[in-house]
């Protein structure tokens, strides 16, 4: 019973990620862009532009420029994510990646990382003044959402473990069709409850900034107004 309810709750939540995020990428692809609005000092070259991009999404750039406390539990949060899922694939590769073996000593302290930052993210949130009057309460639910997701996955890590061989026949069942019977034990449980969540949201969340920062034209536009006269796709096609 439980095995077919979970194992549903992931074809629904992956086919909406997967759909969800297809669609942002055609609806960002084709708003028009109609001015030239790059945040200056801006690259003169495409080349440029696209380092630019790279660096904030590397280094988080801007925000660095504008609030080193925010930046350091950012950069201390999306780091240690991102360890933490490249980890995960062991979940889902049989044979397992050489580099996914590589980095999985490092993975249980990007888990206490990535709680850390997302705490400060949260505190931030609270005891800043200005920052708690524009907060809403999507803002505290999306770092709760993740907060959760990292303690139950810590706890399994550390005080109850779960039975990590019968995760991934779980999983690579569902992948190929050929179902497993899923563990039971409360921690895993609600992980795989809160990461089903956090997969349905994303795609209309403030967690599509993760996309939208590739489409962002005060980023990846080029400054060349002066050489080039800017004509949007739509305002070429009324000109002809
Ligand atoms: C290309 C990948 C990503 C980049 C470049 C990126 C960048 C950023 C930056 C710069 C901020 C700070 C915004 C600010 O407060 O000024 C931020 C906030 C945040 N990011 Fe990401 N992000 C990425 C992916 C993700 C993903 C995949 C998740 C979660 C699944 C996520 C969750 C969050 C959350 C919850 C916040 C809000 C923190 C808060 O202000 O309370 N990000 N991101
Ligand atoms: C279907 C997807 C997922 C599965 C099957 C899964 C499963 C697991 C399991 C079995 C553990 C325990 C590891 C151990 O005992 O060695 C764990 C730990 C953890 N999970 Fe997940 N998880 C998933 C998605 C996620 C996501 C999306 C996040 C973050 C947003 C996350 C964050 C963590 C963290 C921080 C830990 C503890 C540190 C670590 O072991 O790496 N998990 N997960």
């Amino acid at each position: 019973m439980l095995t077919t309810v979970y194992a549903i709750l992931f074809y629904v939540a992956t086919l909406t990620l997967v759909g969800g995020i297809a669609y942002r990428i055609w609806e960002y692809a084709s708003v028009p862009n109609p001015l030239k609005i790059p945040t200056g000092p801006a690259p003169r070259t495409k080349a440029g532009a696209a380092f630019r991009v790279f660096r904030e999404v590397a280094f988080f750039e801007s925000l660095f420029k504008s609030n080193k406390w925010i930046w350091l539990f950012g950069v201390m949060f999306h780091a240690g994510l991102l360890l933490v899922l490249l980890r995960h694939m062991r979940y889902f590769t049989q044979p397992v990646w050489f580099w996914v073996d590589l980095i999985q000593p490092f993975g249980i302290y990007a888990g206490l990382v990535m709680v850390a930052g997302l705490a400060g993210l949260f505190v931030r949130r609270l005891a800043v003044p200005r920052i708690r009057y524009i907060s809403n309460p999507s803002d505290y639910l999306m770092l709760a959402l993740l907060i959760l997701i990292g303690l139950s996955g810590l706890m399994m890590k550390f005080f109850a473990h779960t039975d990590i061989i019968a995760v991934k026949q779980f999983f690579l069942g569902l992948m190929y069709f050929d179902w497993h019977p899923l563990p039971s034990d409360l921690p895993l449980l609600l992980h795989l409850a809160l990461v089903a969540t956090l997969m349905i949201i994303f795609p209309f969340s403030k967690l599509l900034h993760a996309l939208g920062v590739f489409f962002s034209p005060t980023r990846n536009q080029v400054d060349d107004s002066r050489k080039v006269r800017h004509i949007s796709a739509w305002a070429a096609k009324l000109e002809k």
